[in-house]
């Protein structure tokens, strides 16, 4: 269990009627109640443009958390403690008037010595602006919230995705964020941080001695990660199509994961620490050139087909999509990664919607060994170890090693040594949310991203984004896969033509 927070806390969600708030952060605060995490004296304070009262208010969290908790019936006494600090107040959340009724509203709790931690669950256009209002009306710099000269530190701002459309936007919002309060006030969310198997990859790098000494281009070959869901782009495509797979979970989610993969030892546990070594792991992948661009990076757009028994639309037959849209639904690219330790192990990396399941894992290929002396069994070939963090659905690590099946003869076959969650602690892994906003709460930016690291993020997506844009004409076109395949059969072409083998399936 983590300690608990000391400090009393108010947690302010604007856009808190919207559907992130309901089907994620509601559920994630009462679970942390659920589990004695929330600090003592918590209170909730609902920020949105619909005119609820108060009781309105408590009635949309009951049916967030009837709807979408993972632990229910909900407990009645565990309720009504939930639900005695609560308030709301409606109001134009790009208008400065609403922010002094929010900040009328805190003082009801005895502001003086709380922490307020506002969450941004809104449309990205009002980061700035409220960024800017809760600045002005002295709720970001202490002065409405206490009178210590460090009382900056009681309130800070989670700002939630997308951060940015493209480098530039990105900058700036960066910008806007920062005229407004100090970097360490800032918590950019990215869920995939707050997913138990992610968090796991640090302590399994490096609470171990055995994978460290080989975690390098001398005993590893490759490095694969899926990002795979069966989910099409449901009633997003507003935002989707405009959007694209790579900035919607490559620019952030997927390049996480590859960033703790590669990164080298942090000196501490510390945030920042963490933060400096994703960081160079960034700046050191390659930049592509158009050629990379049109040679390393598969685009594909799902089709019309089946997930499971159920037949669904194409992307373009989709409510909302553009019909002549080029937006892509997959990609799968091969990064480089320029320094000593990753010299010339490509790292592959697939994300797509409407594929066959649902799957997000790390798989990294250890290098055959070096000599085998089976040859009079038949045996010229040995297939490579393969250590794969699955991060869902199952959570678990498994190390893929070749053994001799039971019999006279010598034979060899893959099997796997397994680590799954359910099985060694019995217990469901929490939401992703509940870790990240209890780390908030607390104050522990660890599993956040710095401005540098988002920006670098996106300096690494911008020449392939420009590519599309500007080299049209020499780009290989966005591919055609059906609805719950594995996606476009050219992604596979790109491994085989690279490494001599297709994806990976642990
Ligand atoms: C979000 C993306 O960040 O992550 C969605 O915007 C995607 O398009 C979702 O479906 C996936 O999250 P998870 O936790 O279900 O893997």
């Amino acid at each position: 269990m983590q300690p608990k927070t000391v400090s009393p806390t108010t947690l302010v969600i604007a856009g808190a009627t919207g559907d992130l708030a309901q089907r994620k952060l509601v559920p994630a605060l009462y679970n942390l109640a659920l589990d004695g995490l929330l600090p003592d004296d918590f209170a909730l304070v609902g920020f949105s443009r619909r005119e609820f009262t108060r009781e309105e208010f408590i009635e949309f969290l009951r049916e967030a958390v009837d709807t979408y908790s993972r632990r229910r019936p909900i407990d009645p006494a565990l309720w009504s403690k939930f639900t005695s600090k609560i308030a709301y107040v409606s109001g134009d959340l790009g208008a400065k008037e609403s922010y002094e009724k929010l900040r009328q509203a805190l003082t009801q709790f005895g502001s003086t010595s709380r922490d307020v931690v506002f969450y941004l669950a809104t449309a990205p256009e009002f980061f700035g602006p409220a960024a800017k209002y809760l600045s002005e009306v002295g709720l970001l710099s202490g002065e409405a919230i206490a009178t210590n000269p460090d009382a900056w530190k009681q309130s800070r701002v989670i700002v939630e995705k997308p951060f940015g459309h493209d480098l530039e936007s990105a900058k700036k919002l960066n910008q806007e964020l920062l005229n407004a309060m100090r970097e360490e006030q800032i918590y950019r969310i990215d869920h995939y941080l707050g997913k138990e198997t992610v968090q796991n990859i640090l302590v399994f790098r490096f609470a171990n001695g055995i994978f460290e000494p080989l975690w390098n281009h001398k005993y590893v070959s490759h490095v694969e990660i899926t990002v795979a869901e069966t989910i099409g782009v449901g009633t997003r495509a507003g935002y989707f199509d405009k959007s694209g797979i790579l900035r919607d979970m490559v620019q952030n989610h997927a390049l996480q994961l590859l960033c703790l993969v590669a990164l080298e030892p942090p000196v501490s546990f510390e945030a920042n620490a963490v933060r400096d070594e994703k960081v160079k792991v960034l700046r050191s992948i390659r930049k592509f050139s158009p050629e990379d661009v049109a040679n390393k990076v598969v685009r594909g757009r799902y089709l019309a087909g089946k997930i499971g028994n159920e037949a669904v639309a194409g992307y373009l037959g989709e409510a909302g999509v553009d019909k002549k849209s080029e937006t892509e639904t997959y990609v799968g690219i091969e990064f480089a990664i320029d320094n000593w330790r990753w010299n010339g192990v490509p790292f592959y990396l697939r994300a797509g919607k409407r594929l066959s399941e649902r799957v997000t894992e790390i798989s990294v290929f250890f290098r055959e060994a070096p000599h085998l002396f089976f040859e009079k069994f038949g045996i010229d070939q040995v297939a490579s170890n393969v250590l794969t963090f699955q991060i869902q659905p199952d959570e678990g690590i498994f190390l893929r090693v070749n053994c001799k099946p039971p019999g006279p003869s010598v034979k060899l076959q893959g099997v796997d040594m397994e680590f799954s969650y359910g099985k060694s602690f019995g217990v469901e892994p929490p939401e992703a949310y509940e870790r990240l906003l209890l780390d908030a709460m607390k104050g522990d930016p660890t599993l956040f991203t710095r401005n540098d690291e988002i920006e670098q993020a996106w300096a690494v997506v911008a020449p392939i984004l420009e590519a599309w844009k500007t080299s049209k004409l020499r780009m290989p076109p966005v591919y055609g896969y059906e609805a719950g395949s594995a996606g476009p059969s050219m992604a596979d072409e790109l491994l085989l033509r690279r490494i001599g083998r297709g994806w990976y399936k642990s």
